[in-house]
């Protein structure tokens, strides 16, 4: 089976947490849009969707899914998203879609995240996945001295303007081994919006698309 397929299925798999009613905030990628793309088969009567990006929004509303605002909401019963990496203790490294500052907003308002992604996602430890972290332009070198100050090798990605109109530094070599040391190291320095490491806010559920079916994660509260 092609990773593609692995990520549909993880996708599919998704719409069992889904319930009438609910107001469920969707992620950003090509496995969230598998997720979208069934949600707009299954026409669940849920209350609407919190979108993590524009292209999301764009996508929930193309299919006549009700598209609502965080901010009209409140805390939501469940986030479902894609991710980069994954490791054992269900920390998460995302932002390969840019959408990394929303993602996380949406998933920290969520009271159930459930990652969906192909089993190449599984990891025994983060890191090896560029590392985005979103930066305020006037701040681009500034943030990037000091990501080399922390082990970074940082990379401004190119021709890419997030959704908070902000930049992308992608950045390889940083030990990740105390994620979530890590994470909030990057995040105080001054003009570094977010960064796509997930310790603070984990993943609770993870389904993995692999051959042999869907693998089904939960952290111990869940
Ligand atoms: C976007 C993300 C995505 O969830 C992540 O990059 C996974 O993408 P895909 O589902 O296309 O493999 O974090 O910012």
């Amino acid at each position: 089976m092609d990773t593609d397929t692995l990520k549909r299925l993880a996708a599919e798999a998704a719409l069992d947490y889904i319930k009438p009613g609910m107001v469920v905030g969707v992620g950003t990628g090509s496995t969230s849009n598998h997720f979208i793309d069934a949600l707009g088969k299954a026409k669940i009567a849920v209350d609407g969707y919190v979108p993590s990006s524009l292209g999301t929004a764009a996508r929930l509303q193309a299919l006549g899914l009700r598209v609502l605002e965080l901010n009209d909401t409140g805390d939501i019963p469940i986030y479902v998203d894609g991710a980069d990496e994954i490791d054992p203790h269900f920390r998460l490294i995302k932002g390969g879609g840019g959408a990394l500052t929303r993602e996380k907003i949406v998933a920290s308002a969520a009271h159930r995240f459930l990652v969906i992604a192909d089993q190449s996602k599984d990891r025994q430890q983060l890191g090896k996945f560029p590392l985005a972290v979103e930066v305020i332009p006037f701040a681009q070198s500034f943030v990037a001295r000091q990501l080399v100050k922390l082990g970074g090798n940082p990379t401004l990605r190119q021709h890419f303007t997030t959704d908070n109109g902000n930049v992308i530094l992608d950045v390889i070599g940083l030990d990740l081994t105390d994620p979530l040391a890590m994470e909030s190291k990057i995040n105080s320095i001054p003009g570094v919006l977010d960064n796509g490491i997930f310790a603070l806010r984990r993943a609770d559920i993870v389904l993995l698309g692999s051959p042999d079916g869907v693998l089904r994660r939960s952290n111990a509260s869940q």
